[in-house]
């Protein structure tokens, strides 16, 4: 645990002392500057003074004969400095200044008199719930492939994203929701374990166990696999809900692979990623479907994070790209190049592209990647500095 600061504010000089004694003693905290008078306005140099020391928390004392310059102080400091977590100390005696109290933006009331316990605990508390808010600052980020149209490659997309990402980021996971799922063909896998395993799991998955339920690449790729037989009874939307929580928890990308599969589940799925890839071909039938796609999805919400990825991409006299993404009604994001025999030779001999020599179709998922996360870093690093402690 991370050593938290303290400012300590209280007009009587016995419980001053004792509060900085405490503090020193729980061994987490330590006080960095004391008060003794309650600041007034935001002007005030008290104030300034505590603004100055930039604590982790500020210990308030409320003495029990006149609580208002205590809570009045409380409820400036709380406005003056929102990252602090304000603590009061006070009588459990006196409920109406247990509610004034927290009214005023205390996250703790400490019972006086104080024990190092009662301290030790409210600091804890502290650190958890940061530790928490840190974790949802840098939970993962999600991209769902679907298709316009059966066998417009979808599959191929996910998987040589996913390794692009792996590649140039580390921590991705592939997640295979297809009906039949065929990324562990194309990535020459045998998975002991499916999507199936995991969730029937739910109520016990934390995140070695779900690491356990997922198949490992050569590159460090992460695949959770899709069913190798049709399945009867589907997971509900809810279970995926739970899983997919998890997986953004515990991985920096999560790409999934949707492939054909347009239902609820797709939709969530969509709904809870960053982007939404929709993979079309330039022709009449792929981008008609594409439309149909996008309008279903957009029907939950995803309308803005659905993009274009055209595969297998030619160009057609007379027929633009942003007439192919007028027709699907979705912005173009990437081209892929038609490169019949290093695609299909990668799928057959579970040798991914990216480890075929340098091909253009290798270079564009890498470029696709970079895209995709282009942005990453300036937020993680923003992310990463609005927390002192750590
Ligand atoms: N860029 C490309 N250039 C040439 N061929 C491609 C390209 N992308 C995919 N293909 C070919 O298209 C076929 C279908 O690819 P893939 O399995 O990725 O499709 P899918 O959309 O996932 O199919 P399904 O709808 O069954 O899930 C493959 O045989 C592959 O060789
Ligand atoms: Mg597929």
């Amino acid at each position: 645990m991370p050593e938290l600061s303290v400012v300590i504010v209280a007009s009587d000089s016995e419980q001053r002392a004792v509060l900085q004694v405490l503090v020193d003693s729980t061994s987490v905290a330590r006080s960095v500057h004391t008060c003794a008078s309650f600041p007034v306005a935001a002007t005030d140099p008290v104030t300034r003074r505590i603004q100055t020391a930039n604590a982790d928390v500020i210990l308030v004392d409320i003495p029990a004969d006149n609580a208002s310059p205590a809570l009045h102080a409380i409820e400036l400091l709380q406005r003056e400095m929102p990252d602090s977590a304000l603590f009061a100390v006070g009588s459990l005696s006196q409920p109406q200044v247990i509610v004034n109290a927290m009214r005023c933006g205390a996250r703790e009331f400490v019972e006086k008199p104080t024990t190092t316990t009662d301290l030790l605990e409210a600091f804890v508390r502290l650190t958890t719930a940061q530790r928490k808010s840190r974790r949802e600052e840098s939970r993962g980020r999600m991209f769902t492939v679907v298709n316009a149209k059966g066998g417009s490659g979808g599959t191929t997309v996910a998987v040589n994203l996913a390794l692009a990402v792996q590649a140039a980021h580390g921590s991705t996971a592939l997640v295979d929701i297809a009906p039949l799922g065929h990324c562990a063909l194309h990535l020459n896998l045998k998975p002991l374990f499916s999507v199936g395993d995991a969730i029937r799991n739910l109520h016990r998955l934390d995140s070695s166990l779900l690491e356990s339920f997922m198949t490992r690449h050569g590159g460090g790729l992460q695949l959770l696999a899709g069913p190798n037989t049709p399945v009867p009874a589907e997971p509900s939307t809810a279970e995926f809900a739970k899983l997919f929580d998890l997986l953004i928890g515990h991985f920096r990308y999560v790409v999934v692979d949707a492939s054909s599969r347009i239902d609820a589940t797709t939709r969530l799925v969509s709904n809870l990623a960053n982007v939404v890839l929709m993979v079309a071909h330039t022709d009449v039938a792929s981008l008609w479907s594409a439309a149909r796609v996008q309008q279903y999805l957009s029907e939950s919400g995803s309308r803005e994070k659905v993009q274009l990825i055209l595969n297998r991409f030619r160009k057609i006299p007379g027929f633009s790209e942003s007439d192919a993404e007028a027709a699907a009604g979705v912005k173009l994001l990437w081209k892929i190049p038609n490169q019949y025999f290093a695609v299909s030779t990668a799928i057959d001999r579970g040798v991914p592209l990216s480890q075929q020599n340098n091909t253009e179709i290798a270079r564009s998922f890498a470029g696709l990647a970079a895209r995709l996360t282009e942005n990453d870093l300036d937020v993680k690093r923003k992310a990463w500095s609005l927390f002192k402690t750590v």
